[in-house]
Parts: structure tokens; sequence; C-alpha cells
């Protein structure tokens, strides 16, 4: 999703900032427009370090050097392709070039020429809001369906004091997640997550592994954090970016990632386990290269098993979610899996096909938990993962295990 934040000449202009990095950890993508005057309060490039994108300062000129005929048709482009346009804060010049569809500048112009629905956070003297043109111009935008995050009362930078104060930045963001249909219903959630596979020594040079990418576990991570969650990402070695707001722990063997969820199982009240963790490791491993007349027999021992330590030390406010990769009878094997581990709930993929489960972008799953089975048809991982976060939420809802909102 991508939303315009256009920017107004005040002294809350700073605000704004917050209101780019709470959007952003929403997942959404934020371009911000600034008019002439919040550049006497902010300099564009703070927003651009902030938000990645080039900040849109003019209709005609970049810079104010030489005309900028990009910026002459961006407004259009620009105003197709958002979900929404939210300007924060709003002056009274801006609130009454809206309300009478005057458009000399990059956002007035962008108000006039977009579809996509307009959140306003007003903030002005006490008295410049009390003004009838004011309140006019208001109740115009409101009747048009533009959403007014109304100002508070207090302190005004003007020293007087009364309404005419910007809403606090989590208010503005809230609105804008509402319009936009963004839930944030992990947000009193801390989940662990477990992601990827683990290589285990064989020698100085080779390793036993498993075609995890650890996509289904970023792709959970991801989901979690853009629902509100606080996520603790604990990751085999894999070629993927982290998310940018996970709290990442890596991991190489199945030992270093027993250690690490169990030393972060307490922070957590939700923990999927969606690592594929090797079964084995040698027994002894090489301190040199195997040659190729060496021993051509590996002499194995199990791993630890990570579920089944975290069962025996969770809290009862805990969640435990496994996953369980199987090649036939996919069902009945997940379901013995959930028992013998004492799991809440376990997601069951078929990895002997190709185009799911290891490596793909899609996957196909069911959800096991005790009396329930609901089975995921083939999505992206993205869309599976925000199933599966449901599916936690339901758990959560029906055993009591809910934490209350921070
Ligand atoms: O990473 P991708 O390429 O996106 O692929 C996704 C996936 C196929 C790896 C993922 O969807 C998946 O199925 N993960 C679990 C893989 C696995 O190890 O399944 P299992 O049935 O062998 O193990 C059952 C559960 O026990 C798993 O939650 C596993 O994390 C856990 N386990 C396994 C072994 C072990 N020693 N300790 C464990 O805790």
């Amino acid at each position: 999703m991508k939303v315009a934040l256009g920017v107004c000449g005040g002294i809350a202009a700073y605000k704004a900032c917050e209101v780019v990095r709470s959007l952003q950890d929403a997942g959404i993508r934020v371009q911000v427009v600034m008019t002439a005057a919040s550049q006497e309060f902010v300099r564009p490039l703070t927003f651009a370090a902030l938000s990645g994108e080039k900040v849109i300062t003019g209709l005609w000129h970049s810079g104010g050097v030489q005309p900028n005929l990009d910026s002459a048709i961006e407004h259009i482009s620009l105003a197709q392709s958002i979900d929404a346009l939210v300007v924060a804060p709003c002056t009274a010049d801006t609130a009454a070039k809206f309300a009478h569809g005057q458009a000399d500048d990059f956002l007035s112009t962008l108000y006039l020429a977009t579809s996509a629905p307009v959140i306003i956070a007003p903030t002005m003297n006490v008295e410049m809001l009390k003004h009838p043109a004011t309140q006019e111009n208001l109740s115009v935008l409101r009747k048009r369906g533009v959403r007014i995050v109304e100002p508070g009362s207090g302190y005004l930078a003007c020293g007087m004091v009364g309404a005419g104060r910007l809403a606090d930045p989590e208010e503005i963001v809230a609105a804008v997640l509402a319009t936009l249909g963004i839930v944030r219903d992990l947000a009193a959630e801390t989940i662990l997550i477990t992601a990827g596979p683990t290589r285990e020594p064989v020698d100085p040079v080779r390793f036993l592994g498993n075609r995890s990418s650890g996509k289904m576990g970023y792709a959970i991570a991801e989901a979690a954090l853009r629902r509100g969650g606080k996520v603790i990402l604990v990751s085999g070695p894999v070629a993927l970016e982290p998310p940018e707001r996970a709290d990442v722990v890596h991991v190489e063997t199945a030992e270093e990632m027993l250690r690490a969820t169990l030393s972060r199982a307490s922070e957590a009240n939700v923990i999927i386990a969606a690592a594929a963790v090797a079964d084995f490791r040698m027994r002894i491993g090489s301190s040199q290269k195997i040659k190729r007349n060496g021993p051509m027999s590996l002499d194995l021992e199990p791993t630890a098993d990570i579920l089944a330590e975290l069962a025996e030390h969770r809290r009862p406010d805990q969640l435990l979610i496994g996953f369980a990769a199987e090649t036939k009878d996919a069902i009945e094997n997940g379901r013995a899996k959930l028992r013998k581990k004492r799991l809440d709930a376990i997601v069951v993929n078929d990895v002997s096909n190709p185009e799911i489960g290891f490596d793909s972008e899609q996957n196909e799953v069911t959800i096991l938990t005790a009396n329930e089975e609901t089975a995921i048809p083939r999505a992206e991982k993205s869309k599976i993962a925000h199933r599966i976060l449901d599916a936690v939420l339901k758990l959560k809802t029906r055993s009591g295990k809910a934490v209350p909102a921070h």
C-alpha cells in the first residue's frame, strides 16, 4: 500500500516524521509532499532519509532553480497510485485551498486529482481554528467525505492555550490504518518465530543441511510486524533480508537454535516454529577435511527436539505452534506431532510437492488444533502467513491466553 503524506508549514511539521515511521511500520510506502512553507520548518532531506523516497517539494521547481518537468505531471501519476492522501499537519491555508478547489501547488493539485480517501489533521492558532471561514472550510471537507483528525487542546506554539494542537501522531496513524482497513490486532503480542534450516558440520568444509529457504518463517515475521506484533526471529542461515523491525538472532546449528529460542522464549506470548531443524548431527565432527579415501559413512546422533524443550518450559499464557513437513499421510502424521509435542496447533505442509513448501513462493497448508482442521488453499506465503496468524488469534481468544494491549 502507498500513502501520500502532505506536510504543511507549521511548527508541528516535525511530528510528521513520526507519522512516516509509524506508517512504514505498518508496511505502507510513504511519499512525502512538502508545501513551500513546511520547508521552512523541516528540511526535505529529513523526510527523504526517513521515507527512503524522493520528497516532492513543488509543482514546477525542484530546489527552486530549474523547471522540473517530471514533477509537473507527477501529481497525476501519484494521484492514481496512492491508497490514501494524508495531510499532517494541515494548515488553515491548505484546508481552504482544498475546500475551494484551488490548485496552485503540488499538494492542492494532488488533492483535486486523486480519488483516494483523504485524511487531514488540522493544526493552527485557536482563533484561526474558531474563525467561521476555517470552520466552514472544514465543514465543506467533512461533507465531501474528508476524514478530519480533530486537533487537540493545550498550549500552542503561538503562546495561546486552546484547541488547535496537532492530534497525536498515533491518532493520525490509527485513522489512516482504519481508512485503509489495516488491522493492528497483534499489538499486544510478542511472537518468537524460528525460520530457515540449520546446518550441522561434518568437517570444516561440509555440513548436513536441508532445502529450507526461510521464506515461510520470514513471511510470518513480516505479517506479524505489519499487524503490530513485536517479533523475535531466530533464523538459520538463509539468503533473505530480515524484516527491518524484527529482533533477529542468527544461528547456524540446531544446538544454537535451541539455546537462542530457550533464552528468548520467556519474552514471547506466541512461539511459531517454522524452521526446518536438522534431525541428525555428527556424533563426533571431523576436525580435518575428510578425504576421498577417508571413512565413507557418517556416525550420526539425533539433535535436541527444540519444540519438545519449549513445551517443557512453556509459560501457561504461551501459545506453541509447530510445523509439520510431511511427504505422505500428512494429516495423520501432523496430528500425531501435535499430540506428541504438546502443541496448541500445527501447520501441516506437503513437502513432496516442488511447487509448495521448501524454497517456493507459495504454500498450501492445513492448520490442526485439538479439535479443528482448517485447510488453507495454495497462496503466496505472505497470505498463508496471515491465515496462520488469524488462527493464532482465534486460539488466543478461545484459550483465554490473550494479554491486554500495552
Ligand atoms: O523455509 P521455506 O523454504 O519457506 O520452507 C518452509 C518449510 C517447508 C521449511 C516450513 O513450511 C516447514 O514445514 N517447517 C517445518 C520443517 C520441519 O522441520 O518439520 P518437521 O515435521 O521435521 O518438524 C516438526 C516441528 O518440530 C517443526 O516445527 C520443527 O521446527 C520442529 N523441530 C524439528 C526438529 C527438531 N530437532 N526440533 C524441532 O523443534
